[in-house]
């Protein structure tokens, strides 16, 4: 039985009026996941929207609240907590995390690293340990897969394609999804929207064969 946590974050919905300005990433998501649905029993799903809904930024207060001992915080240090508290709940939870992301100037939004942000956090997803030598930090959570929906404008992101060295957008994630305890990561992306061309046309439906594919796969 899967738990599953879906995170969208574009900025746009998933259907519009104008059908020209439905998110991409949100689509792709939307195929992976209710092909999943169809094909297994989802015991948990939980669902957020960050591009629509993006959690707050962490700022002082909220780092003075992590440093302070859990039986020492204050009920406003709690609070300031809250909302991280309960999206690292539903991390726990998760065996399967799905996250969907355009790229926004070559990297993720901001929405979504603000996600990153209230769950990365010490002695709650990772440890931190001098003992440890130049790799302090180990992850606390483990076994889970990341699946990985992603669209950009432009071409090139791969591993040896003409723009690989301007890739900040899968690169950071698979770097972050140690802390998530994500130990598989499966990544599916369309490129080419700027161009609105063949190349692009191709590249979605390609997207949507692979994320139809990975979903009876993973089930
Ligand atoms: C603010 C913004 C910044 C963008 N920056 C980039 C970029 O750096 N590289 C790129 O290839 N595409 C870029 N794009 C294009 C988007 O990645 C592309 O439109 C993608 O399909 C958006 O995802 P969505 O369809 O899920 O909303 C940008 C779009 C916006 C709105």
């Amino acid at each position: 039985m899967t738990q599953l946590l879906h995170i969208d974050a574009s900025i746009r919905k998933r259907r519009n009026d104008n059908p020209n300005h439905d998110s991409i990433s949100k689509r792709l998501a939307h195929c992976f996941v209710s092909t999943l649905k169809e094909n297994t029993s989802i015991h948990n799903y939980m669902y957020r929207d960050v591009g629509i809904n993006p959690p707050p930024f962490t700022d002082q207060d909220w780092l003075g609240a992590v440093f302070t001992k859990k039986e020492n915080r204050t009920e406003e240090q709690k609070n300031k907590l809250a909302v991280s508290d309960k999206l690292i709940d539903e991390l726990i939870q998760a065996d399967i995390v799905v996250i969907s992301t355009p790229m926004y100037n070559y990297g993720m939004p901001a929405q979504l690293k603000a996600w990153f942000d209230q769950i990365v956090r010490i002695n709650e997803t990772f440890s931190f340990d001098l003992a440890r030598g130049d790799f302090p930090l180990e992850p606390i959570l483990s076994g889970k897969t990341l699946v990985l929906l992603t669209s950009c404008g432009e071409f090139g992101f791969e591993a040896g394609g003409v723009r690989e060295s301007m890739n900040h957008l899968a690169p950071h994630i698979r770097t972050l999804s140690k802390y998530l305890g994500c130990e598989q990561v499966f990544e599916i992306g369309s490129e080419y929207q700027e161009f609105a061309d063949f190349r692009h046309q191709s590249s979605l439906e390609s997207a949507f064969v692979k994320s139809r594919e990975l979903a009876l796969k993973l089930v």
